[in-house]
């Protein structure tokens, strides 16, 4: 990875988008840190050594804000990664219409609002050395926004539409900012994060299980043997982010351990 690579991640108060983080500042990237919650932000902030930025990512004026306060203490903005999002379990019959607009909001208007924030100062940008993009923009999708999701289809309706959307605006972005930036999408899988842990309580409660007992039956499915940890999502968004991707655009990369072939 470029040393010195500006790089801010929204939803990074923890789980992957924190692995994101401090993957980034590991391998020398000036981090800024942005979360919708303020306690969470400001400490992992103050781990990884970054600038933390409080900011909803439904809100158009705070997301602006996190880009010009990139750029007020970093100069530029090289990498944005949009992986703020929420999940809910509901079964289809039960989901109201302000469940969808929640759902939809943070992870679809949210991942918009923040991408094109980011797009609107990546292209005012010199790029780093001649030939590179201005700037790379990484969403964060899923495998649940892939089509034949199998069972969990029907618990999380909103979630998988909306991972659908975050693809489809992966692809429009991708045009729209050609050919001067690259956005393109991971799609992780089952990661052990406090989102599947809520998703384990209240499926398994679903069904009559205990606590774990939906993550394991979920697990001995994936093809490559483990969880997936939060560091593997952030290994592949440490690609996208290289010289080594530059050739790429508008893509969707599964990084699932096997789960959606298998
Ligand atoms: P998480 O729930 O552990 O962390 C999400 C973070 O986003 C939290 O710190 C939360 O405060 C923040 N956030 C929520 N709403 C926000 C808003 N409106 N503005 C700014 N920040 C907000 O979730 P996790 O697992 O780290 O997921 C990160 C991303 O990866 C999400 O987009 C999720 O949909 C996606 N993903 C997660 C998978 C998993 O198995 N955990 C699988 C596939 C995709």
């Amino acid at each position: 990875m470029t040393p010195g690579l500006v790089v801010a991640v929204t939803g990074s108060g923890q789980g992957i988008g924190l692995a994101v983080a401090r993957k980034f500042a590991a391998q020398g990237a000036r981090v800024v840190v942005s979360d919708i919650d303020a306690a969470r932000c400001q400490h992992a902030a103050d781990e990884i050594g970054a600038l933390g930025v409080q900011a909803d990512v439904t809100d158009a004026a705070q997301c602006r804000q996190l880009v010009e306060r990139t750029v007020a203490e970093h100069g530029r903005l090289d990498v944005m990664v949009c992986n703020a999002g929420i999940m809910q379990l509901k079964p289809l019959l039960e989901l109201e219409g302000a469940d969808w607009d929640r759902m939809l909001g943070v992870n679809v208007k949210g991942c918009f609002l923040s991408l094109q924030a980011a797009a609107r100062q990546m292209l005012q940008q010199v790029p780093l050395a001649q030939g590179r993009p201005r700037g790379k923009i990484i969403t964060m999708a899923s495998i649940a926004g892939r089509p034949g999701a199998g069972p969990i289809a029907a618990v999380i309706p909103h979630y998988r539409a909306s991972k659908a959307a975050v693809l489809s605006l992966t692809q429009s972005a991708a045009i729209a900012c050609a050919p001067h930036l690259t956005v393109n999408a991971i799609c992780p899988g089952l990661v052990e994060s406090e989102m599947w842990r809520g998703m384990d309580r209240d499926w398994g409660a679903l069904q009559g299980l205990g606590e774990g007992q939906i993550w394991q039956q979920r697990i001995a499915g994936i093809p490559l043997g483990r969880p997936q940890r939060p560091e593997d999502v952030a290994d592949v968004a440490g690609f996208l982010a290289a010289p080594e991707s530059d050739y790429m655009t508008g893509q969707a990369i599964n990084v699932d351990g096997g789960l959606m072939m298998s």
